[in-house]
C-alpha cells in the first residue's frame, strides 16, 4: 500500500521526519511551509535537493490539490490545533509534533474529529520508542519492580537568548509554554506511561529566574499521586550553565530500581532486580549514542504510524496519549496560578490562562 505523505512546518525538527517518512516507504508528495526557504534549507541539509516533490505556502492550498493518506504536522505548537483539526476533518491521517495542543479544549476537539471521521491520529512522543524507555515498560509489564513506589523525572537543560531568539513562537503562552511543556514533556509522557494507573492529582511550582525576556517559566517542580497510592515527581529547567546537563527518569519498585539518564533519558544507567530473568534483560539493549536531544526514534514513530495505517487502527502513541501528556502539563500550570494541588481528569485549561 503506497501512502501519500505530505510534510508542514519544514523548520528545526523537520529533518527528523522527511528522512523517516522515506525511510519507510511513504510516497512524499509535497512539503508546505510559510517560509519556502524552509523548504529549500530543508532539502539542501539533507542532500535531497533532487527529490521530486510538490511545495506550497499556503497548507490549505496543499491540502485543496493534493490527493493525502497522511500529513505530519511540525510548525510551531501554537498553530497545531487549527492544523490538524482541518486535516482531520478532510478524513487524512495526522501525525503532530508534540505538544499536540495548547489547550484541552483543543485536544478534545481534535480527538473528537478522529473519531468522527474515523482517522488515524497519533502524537510524536518519540522517546517512547526508545530501547530504553521500551525495556522499562517491558520489566513492568512483567511485575519485574513489584509495588511501585515512585517515578521521578528530571530534565535539566540549557537554553539561552539566541535559542529564544530564533523564532518569535518560543517562550510565548500564546503559541509555545516554558520548561515543561515544551522540553519536559516527553519525560511526563514517560512518568505517566511508566507509572501505570490514572494521575489523580498534581501540584507544581513555576518560576522565570534567568529569561526575563520570556513570559513563560524556566524551571517547573512538581509532584503526581498515582491512584494505586505510588508517587512522582518532576523536575523541567533551561537554566543549566552552558550546557545540558541530563534527562534522568527514576523507577522505583519494591522488587527493582532502573534509572534512564543520558541527554534524553536514552541511556540504562542502573538496572537492579531481584528476578535474575529481569536483571539480564539489560543486555537486551546496547549503549546508544544520540547525535541531537531529539533522539533517534522518529524512524520508529513513522514505521509504526505506517504500520497503523495498513492494519486501519490508531498508532501506539495515539491523540489520547498526547492529550494525557498535555493534560499532564497543563495541570502543573493550573496548580501553580491557584496555588493549590491540581484534581484529575481536568478538562478545561490552556497555556492561554497562564501568568508566572
Ligand atoms: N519531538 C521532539 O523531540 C521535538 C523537537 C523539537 C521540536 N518539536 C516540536 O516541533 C514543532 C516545531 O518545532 P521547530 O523547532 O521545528 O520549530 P521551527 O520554528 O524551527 O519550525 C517550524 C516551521 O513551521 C513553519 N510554519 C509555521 N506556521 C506554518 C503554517 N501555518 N504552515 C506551514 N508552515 C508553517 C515555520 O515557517 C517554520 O519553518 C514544535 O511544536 C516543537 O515543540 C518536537
Amino acid at each position: 500500500m503506497s501512502i501519500r505523505y505530505a510534510l508542514i512546518g519544514c523548520g528545526r525538527i523537520a529533518p527528523n521526519h522527511l528522512p523517516s517518512a522515506l525511510g519507510c516507504g511513504m510516497e512524499v508528495v509535497a512539503l508546505c511551509d510559510i517560509n519556502p526557504q524552509a523548504i529549500d534549507v530543508l532539502l539542501e541539509g539533507l542532500n535531497l535537493s533532487e527529490l521530486h516533490v510538490k511545495q506550497y505556502s499556503d497548507y490549505q492550498r496543499m491540502l485543496d490539490c493534493e490527493t493525502l493518506d497522511m500529513v505530519a504536522i511540525a510548525t510551531d505548537s501554537g498553530s497545531h490545533a487549527g492544523i490538524v483539526k482541518e486535516c482531520l476533518s478532510r478524513g487524512i491521517a495526522v501525525l503532530v509534533e508534540k505538544p499536540m495542543a495548547l489547550s484541552l479544549a483543543d485536544a478534545d476537539e481534535m480527538l473528537a474529529l478522529s473519531e468522527k471521521h474515523n482517522v488515524l491520529f497519533g502524537v510524536c512522543q518519540q522517546n517512547r520508542f526508545n530501547d530504553a524507555s521500551l525495556l522499562v515498560k517491558k520489566a513492568l509489564d512483567c511485575g519485574g519492580f513489584g509495588k511501585l513506589s515512585h517515578v521521578s523525572v528530571q530534565v535539566r537543560w540549557w537554553r539561552d537568548a539566541d535559542y529564544y531568539a530564533q523564532d518569535s513562537w518560543r517562550g510565548t503562552w500564546e503559541k509555545d509554554g516554558g520548561a515543561l511543556m515544551n522540553q519536559c514533556i516527553h519525560g511526563l509522557d514517560l512518568m505517566r506511561w511508566f507509572g501505570g494507573s490514572e494521575i489523580t492529582s498534581v501540584s507544581a511550582t513555576l518560576a522565570n529566574r534567568y529569561h526575563p525576556y520570556l513570559e513563560v517559566e524556566d524551571v517547573g517542580i512538581g509532584f503526581v499521586q498515582f491512584s494505586h497510592g505510588a508517587i512522582g515527581s518532576f523536575e523541567g529547567t533551561t537554566n543549566l550553565y552552558k550546557k545540558n546537563l541530563e534527562e534522568r527518569i527514576t523507577v522505583i519498585g519494591e522488587n527493582g530500581t532502573a534509572v534512564l539518564g543520558g541527554e534524553c533519558a536514552q541511556q540504562i544507567e542502573v538496572w537492579e532486580f531481584s528476578d535474575p530473568a529481569i536483571e539480564a534483560m539489560r543486555d537486551e539493549v546496547g549503549i546508544s549514542i544520540q547525535s541531537s536531544v531529539y533522539g533517534t526514534s522518529h524512524g520508529r514513530v513513522y514505521a509504526d504510524f505506517k504500520h497503523a495505517l495498513q492494519r486501519g487502527s490508531q498508532p501506539t502513541v495515539d491523540g489520547r496519549c498526547g492529550r494525557d501528556a498535555l493534560e499532564l502539563v497543563l495541570a502543573a500550570y493550573k496548580s501553580h496560578v491557584q496555588k493549590m494541588p491540581v484534581s484529575l481528569p481536568l478538562h478545561d485549561f490552556g497555556t492561554s490562562s497562564m501568568q508566572l
